[in-house]
């Protein structure tokens, strides 16, 4: 059984299969999917699909991207989501200085007014990092963003980036780049980062995995990532499955 950690099937991109999407993912063998949002209206459609489909989860958030939308009103609404039982963590939220799609200053104000929502209600955060590692470092320090436990998403520093994490009580996970030929940095992270601290996930539409690269997304991949790290590992994929699966019930605090 395998976990998909992030997913944004709520996406348009789904709009017009996801009943099958849904079935390749059961097929591959996924036991669960957490649908994560990017801004309000996203994370809405997450909540609903959560309170649709046993299998699915809610994360709710707005993106670094979207950090220029966030308002009072937008952080009251997204508290008043977050509030739901089907919502497991706050996100996703962080920082992305690779794009910049919004002014720094606003995307840290919203990354650490989400983390605010996430300690009220003693949720777990998810984050982005995007060339801005040392910045989110700062932040999650500063906040204590881990006291909740979280997630690194689509994990893309290094090993001493990722212990300094896992100390402040963040999972690291691995998506589709995994599978990538010249991915050696985070090749060598997967190799040696304790098990017990990695989750999976395709953070589809985007990123497809070896050898699907180019094509949309979708959860059932989440089975190439496995794959590539049991490879890395020297595992079972049936073992890397177990332990990732396990791993991302405790940080979302998942029963059954
Ligand atoms: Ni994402």
């Amino acid at each position: 059984m395998l976990i998909d950690s992030h997913a944004h099937i709520q996406d348009e991109k789904f709009k017009h299969d996801l009943d099958e999407v849904l079935e390749n993912a059961q097929k591959a063998g996924l036991e669960k999917i957490i649908c994560i949002g990017y801004d309000y209206e996203t994370s809405r459609e997450a909540v609903k699909l959560a309170h649709n489909f046993p299998q699915i989860y809610a994360v709710v958030g707005v993106h670094p991207h979207d950090s220029k939308k966030v308002n009072e009103d937008i952080l009251q609404k997204l508290y008043e989501l977050a509030r739901d039982p089907r919502v497991v963590a706050i996100g996703e939220t962080g920082l992305d200085f690779y794009r910049d799609l919004s002014p720094r200053d606003q995307q840290k104000k919203a990354f650490v007014e989400q983390i605010k929502i996430a300690q009220e209600l003693y949720k777990p955060v998810v984050i982005h990092d995007r060339e801005a590692h040392q910045e989110v470092l700062d932040i999650i320090k500063k906040e204590r963003a881990g006291k909740n436990g979280g997630v690194m998403h689509c994990y893309s520093g290094r090993l001493p980036l990722a212990v300094e994490l896992m100390r402040e009580g963040f999972y690291i996970s691995f998506a589709g780049p995994l599978t990538y030929k010249n991915a050696k940095k985070t090749h060598e992270v997967a190799a040696k980062i304790p098990m017990d601290r990695v989750l999976l996930e395709t953070d589809c539409p985007y990123l497809s995995p070896e050898p699907l690269r180019g094509k949309r997304n979708e959860p059932a991949n989440v089975k190439y990532v496995a794959q590539k790290m049991a490879e890395i590992r020297g595992k079972d994929i049936e073992e890397i499955a177990y332990i990732t699966s396990l791993n991302a019930k405790k940080v979302f605090r998942i029963t059954g």
